[in-house]
């Protein structure tokens, strides 16, 4: 197969572009596929500062260098969630990958702030991904916020993003769906939400990722029972394997006809938001999750 832009031959086929690319073609597909993503949902205006939130997986490797590549002002905030075996060589991968690349990183250690994950696991009765992600999302914003960033981006891809509207439809969860999208506006304490990542697909990362030399970190969460929304990824795989482009068009189609009718007048817009009488932070009760979750750990501990 032959590169579609210059001839030469495709290293990266690509059935739902109907296209091959070689190594420097699909890099600059790929980085015009952020920018597109950027342009249209007004992601990034000229000269604001990014956070991005590094795990040290593929997605959030690859969306720091292809920032800085497209000129953005990036800085990374890795969460060291104090895992035994896992988030000392997570986070010293996050670390040189950053030296190497001349990135400023921030690590914000969960031990230090009283919320080590296994501590939470003890202690909080409830399964500990969904929690360790409401603590994550919590910090990745309070961060954001207290340091001046503009907007704090992360490495969701098509894939993610795909499978979470499935399961929102799924439940047709009003508020959900009327929320979902790749770019949420900044409100209160809430920094903007941006997935510059969300048109490309955890393929078309992992082959970047490769081309580029980048050295991520591969194992699952040692908590984690796999990938978030595994088999929700499954059944889309296999309908994007019948009818290639039909991820795209899901979701594409959703940001531009369906989620307008979960926003209006008469649907569930979710719960109204508070400051947190204890964090300050934006809650939908008296005192946020991230606090009563601190709370039973002290206790547990106590
Ligand atoms: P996940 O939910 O694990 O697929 O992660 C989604 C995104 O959240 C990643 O692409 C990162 O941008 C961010 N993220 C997840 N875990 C961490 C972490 N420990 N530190 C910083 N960012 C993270
Ligand atoms: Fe949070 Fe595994 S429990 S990443
Ligand atoms: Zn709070």
């Amino acid at each position: 197969m032959k590169c579609k832009r210059c001839g030469e031959t495709a290293a990266v086929k690509l059935p739902s572009h109907h296209a091959g690319f070689c190594p420097d073609c699909f890099e600059l597909f790929f980085k015009r596929q952020v920018e597109t993503a950027i342009r249209r949902h007004a992601m990034i205006a000229p000269g604001e500062k990014v956070l991005v939130a590094v795990s040290g997986g593929k997605d959030s490797l690859a969306l720091m260098r292809v920032l800085s590549d497209l000129g953005h002002d990036v800085a990374g905030l890795h969460v060291h969630l104090g895992i035994p075996d896992s988030s000392d060589p997570v986070c010293a991968r996050t670390e040189a990958y950053c030296r190497e690349n001349g990135f400023a990183l921030h690590v914000l250690r969960m031990a230090e702030l009283g919320l080590a994950i296994p501590k939470v696991k003890d202690a909080v009765h409830r399964p500990i991904c969904a929690v360790c992600g409401k603590i994550k999302r919590h910090y990745f914003n309070r961060f954001a916020y207290e340091n001046g960033y503009a907007a704090l981006a992360t490495g969701h891809n098509l894939d993610d993003e795909t499978a979470r509207l499935f399961a929102n439809v799924l439940r047709w969860d009003e508020a959900y769906l009327g929320g979902q999208g790749p770019s949420l506006p900044a409100e209160g304490r809430f920094v903007r939400k941006i997935k510059p990542l969300y048109r490309l697909t955890e393929f078309e990362t992992a082959a970047y990722c490769f081309l580029k030399g980048i050295d991520h970190w591969k194992a699952a969460c040692p908590y984690s029972g796999g990938a978030s929304f595994t088999s929700h990824k499954r059944l889309l795989a296999d309908l994007e394997y019948t009818s290639p482009g039909q991820k795209t068009a899901f979701y594409e189609a959703f940001l531009a006809k369906g989620r307008q009718h979960f926003r209006g007048e008469g649907n569930d817009a979710g719960p109204v938001l508070q400051p947190c009488a204890r964090c300050g932070y934006p809650s939908s009760a008296e005192v946020c999750g991230v606090c009563r979750i601190r709370s039973l750990v002290e206790k547990a501990g106590a």
